[in-house]
């Protein structure tokens, strides 16, 4: 499973990175909004900076909704780096733009979805990466869960290469359900990943370790 981390911020990618198990990073306009990145220029160089320090794909996303729109823009971000990923709304000028790139070689990460119907559509169009949105579903009491094992079946039956990424991870037990089920890719906060570190027993064991190998002196 590849883990991506859903954030714009350039420090907390750089904390993921270190760590040694990132393998690419999420953005979406709110996020780059939370950084208070404005104007085209500094968001196109901001989208290299995160390519720059992360060794994997950098999703970003565009904001036109006609097909003319997306093409233009993401051929402009797909430009700006080998790692870009354009990242495409899950609307009918999105499926048509994806297919479009899918041709070119350009690749997608379909987002925003939130049915294994567009699902289907998005692989079909040969979009790279889906993005089921897991915590938005769980928030209205939808079982995100189940959608991404839906996905994950119908991919397998036809052996789809789409790679489903499961996104709007909110904590580390969607993390852990996610890989249960064959997720290819999570995207989470920082916090997602971290959380797999702890547990009490080796926090209190290595507690003990350290204290008996006081005797070694
Ligand atoms: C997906 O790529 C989105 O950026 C993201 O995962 C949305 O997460 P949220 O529902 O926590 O905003």
């Amino acid at each position: 499973m590849k883990f991506f981390i859903d954030t714009a911020n350039l420090d907390q990618i750089r904390e993921a990175q270190e760590l040694g198990v990132l393998d690419g990073v999420t953005t979406n306009p709110s996020l780059m909004a939370k950084e208070g990145i404005r104007g085209r220029d500094n968001i196109l160089k901001h989208y290299v900076d995160i390519c720059e320090i992360v060794d994997g794909d950098v999703s970003a996303e565009v904001i036109a909704t006609t097909f003319d729109e997306i093409v233009k823009e993401g051929e402009e971000l797909a430009e700006l780096h080998p790692q870009i990923v354009v990242k495409v709304p899950m609307i009918k000028e999105g499926i048509k733009a994806i297919k479009y790139f899918s041709d070119k070689g350009i690749r997608t990460n379909c987002t925003l979805v939130f049915s294994a119907g567009q699902a289907l559509l998005a692989a079909k169009a040969g979009a790279t990466y889906v993005s089921p949105f897991l915590g938005r579903l769980d928030d209205i009491s939808t079982d995100g869960l189940q959608l991404i094992a839906e996905i994950r079946q119908i991919y397998d039956n036809y052996r789809f290469e789409t790679q489903i990424l499961a996104a709007s991870i909110r904590h580390t037990m969607h993390v852990v359900n996610c890989a249960k089920i064959g997720a290819d890719v999570m995207t989470g906060p920082l916090s997602s990943i971290d959380g797999l570190l702890k547990h009490p027993l080796t926090d209190s064991g290595l507690a003990k370790f350290l204290e008996d190998a006081k005797s070694f002196n």
